[in-house]
C-alpha cells in the first residue's frame, strides 16, 4: 500500500506543475550541481565536507574508469560496475586485481545518492566517501584495487603527473591549485563519491507513469504493479518507496535516513562470510539479514540476490512464493509467507519489474568513459543489445 500513496501524492505533485524542487526548496539554493531530476524527486543529501560540483563529477568519472589505480594496473571500478549492465557486471562473483573471488555479487550503482547505507550488509557504512575507500583500500573480503603502503606512492605518482589529471584536479580543488599532493582522502575519493552520487535514473516507463502518462505503462505491467503492492505479495513492505523503491533511503527533507535489513530466505544456508547484519554484529537475531535492494533497472543486474544464487528474477519470485527458501533461520515478519501466482500473474510482475528499466541511464554518454582508446577516439558507452524489455530474457516467462 505504502507505494501506492507515495504514488498518489507524487501524481498530483506532477499534475500541479511543479518543480522537482518543490518537496525541498532548501535544497534547491544550497546545490550548485545540476541534478536534473524530474517532477517530485527529493533533492538527495549533499555531505557537508563533500557538496556535489560538476568538476569533481568529471574528476570522479576519470577515475571510476582508470586501471592505473590498482595493484596490477588491471583493475577499475569499471572492471566491475558496468554501465551497461547498470553497473553491475553480470557475474556471480567479481575478482580483484590479484585474482581473488569476491563472496558477493557486485552492486548496481543507479540513485545511490539517496540510499541511507551502502553495500549488502553494512549498518556501519552510511556514506560513499567511506564506503568507495573499501574496494580501493581492502584486503578483507578480498583486495579488489589492492592498494597498499607499498604500491600507493606510484599510484599516486601517476596521477599527480598525468596533465589530463592535473587540469581535472585544478578544476575540481581549485583552492589546492598550488598543491601537487593531491591524495585520495582529500581528492580522489570525494571526487568518485561525486561521480557515484551523480548517477542518477528516472527516466524509466516506470517514471514516465509516475510523471502522469498514464499510457506508459502496458496493461500487463499495471496488472504487474498492482500484484507488486497488493496484501498478497506484499513486495512493498520493503521495497517501499517509488523512487528507490527500497526501504534504505534518505533525502533532504527526512529528519533521519532509515534502512532496514531483511532475511527473506534467499539461500537455504547463511555461511560466513554471508551471515548478513551478523557479520558486523555478532547479534543472532541479524542472522541472514541484508539490506531491501533497489529495483530500479533489476532486470539489467542478473544475476541476483547478495550471493547472485538467482540467475533470473522468475528463480526470484518462485524462492519469494514459496516464503522463502525455508533454510536455518526464520524469515522476516514482513515477507508474505507464500503466494501462488498463475503464469499470467507472473508475467504481469516480471512486466511491472521489466518498466523499470531505464536505457538513458546506461547509453548516457556523461556516465560513460571519458578517456580515448589506442586511435584517440574516446571510449564513451558500451552497448547491451539485450537490454530493451521487449528482447531482454529476464523479462519473458521460461515456460509462458
Ligand atoms: C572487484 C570488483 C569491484 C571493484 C573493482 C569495485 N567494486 Fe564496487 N562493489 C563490488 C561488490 C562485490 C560490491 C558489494 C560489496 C559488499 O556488499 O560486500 C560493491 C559495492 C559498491 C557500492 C555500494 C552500492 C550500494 O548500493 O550500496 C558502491 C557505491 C561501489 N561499489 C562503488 C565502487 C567504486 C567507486 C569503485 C572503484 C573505486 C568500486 N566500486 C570498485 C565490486 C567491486
Ligand atoms: C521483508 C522484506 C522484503 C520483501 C517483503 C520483499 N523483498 Fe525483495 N529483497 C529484500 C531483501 C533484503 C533483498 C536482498 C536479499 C538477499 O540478497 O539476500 C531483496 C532482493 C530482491 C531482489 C533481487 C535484488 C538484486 O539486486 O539481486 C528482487 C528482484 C526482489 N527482491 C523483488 C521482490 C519482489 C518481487 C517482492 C514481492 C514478491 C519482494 N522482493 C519482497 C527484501 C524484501
Amino acid at each position: 500500500m505504502a507505494l501506492l500513496v507515495v504514488l498518489t501524492s507524487s501524481l498530483l505533485v506532477a499534475c500541479m506543475g511543479s518543480s522537482s524542487t518543490t518537496l525541498d526548496d532548501q535544497g534547491a539554493s544550497v546545490s550548485s550541481f545540476d541534478w536534473g531530476l524530474p517532477d517530485g524527486i527529493p533533492l538527495p543529501v549533499e555531505p557537508d565536507d563533500n557538496p556535489m560540483t560538476e568538476a569533481k563529477f568529471q574528476l570522479g568519472r576519470y577515475l571510476f574508469y582508470d586501471t592505473r589505480l590498482s595493484a596490477n594496473g588491471d583493475i577499475a571500478c569499471a572492471s566491475c560496475h558496468h554501465q551497461e549492465k547498470a553497473f553491475t557486471d553480470g557475474r556471480q562473483f567479481p575478482t580483484g586485481t590479484w585474482g581473488d573471488t569476491h563472496p558477493r555479487n557486485a552492486m548496481s550503482l543507479g540513485n545511490t545518492a539517496w540510499f541511507a547505507t551502502f553495500n549488502w550488509a553494512r549498518p556501519d557504512v552510511t556514506t560513499l566517501e567511506e564506503q568507495i575507500r573499501g574496494p580501493l583500500f581492502n584486503s578483507s573480503p578480498i583486495p579488489e584495487h589492492g592498494l597498499t603502503s607499498s604500491n600507493l606512492d606510484g599510484v599516486l605518482a601517476s596521477i599527480r603527473t598525468d596533465s589530463t589529471y592535473q587540469a581535472l584536479l585544478v578544476a575540481a580543488f581549485p583552492e589546492a591549485a598550488t598543491d601537487t599532493e593531491w591524495d585520495f582522502d582529500d581528492h580522489l575519493i570525494p571526487a568518485l563519491a561525486s561521480f557515484v552520487r551523480g548517477l542518477t535514473s528516472f527516466d524509466s516507463d516506470f517514471d514516465h507513469y509516475l510523471q502522469g502518462d498514464s499510457s506508459a505503462l502496458s496493461a500487463a505491467a499495471k496488472r504487474g504493479l498492482a500484484l507488486f503492492a497488493s496484501e498478497r505479495l506484499e513486495c512493498t513492505h520493503c521495497h517501499l518507496d517509488n523512487f528507490t523503491l527500497t526501504d534504505n533511503h534518505m533525502n533532504r527533507s527526512w529528519t533521519y535516513p532509515t534502512s532496514n535489513f531483511h532475511n527473506t530466505g534467499a539461500v537455504y544456508r547463511f555461511d560466513e562470510p554471508n551471515r548478513g547484519v551478523y557479520e558486523v554484529t555478532g547479534n543472532s537475531s541479524h542472522l541472514g539479514q541484508f539490506r531491501t535492494m533497489s529495483l530500479r533497472n533489476i532486470a539489467l543486474t542478473a544475476p541476483y540476490s547478495h550471493d547472485g544464487s538467482h540467475a533470473t528474477l522468475e528463480d526470484i519470485l518462485d524462492t519469494y512464493s514459496q516464503g522463502g527458501k525455508q533454510g536455518d533461520y526464520q524469515v522476516d515478519g514482513d515477507l508474505s509467507p507464500g503466494f501462488t501466482l498463475t503464469s499470467d500473474e507472473k508475467a504481469d510482475v516480471l512486466a511491472f519489474l521489466c518498466s523499470l528499466t531505464d536505457l538513458t541511464f546506461i547509453s548516457n554518454p556523461r556516465y560513460g568513459n571519458p578517456w580515448p582508446d589506442a586511435d584517440g577516439n574516446p571510449i564513451g558507452v558500451a552497448s547491451n543489445a539485450e537490454a530493451d524489455p521487449a528482447v531482454n530474457p529476464q523479462c519473458q516467462l521460461s515456460n509462458p
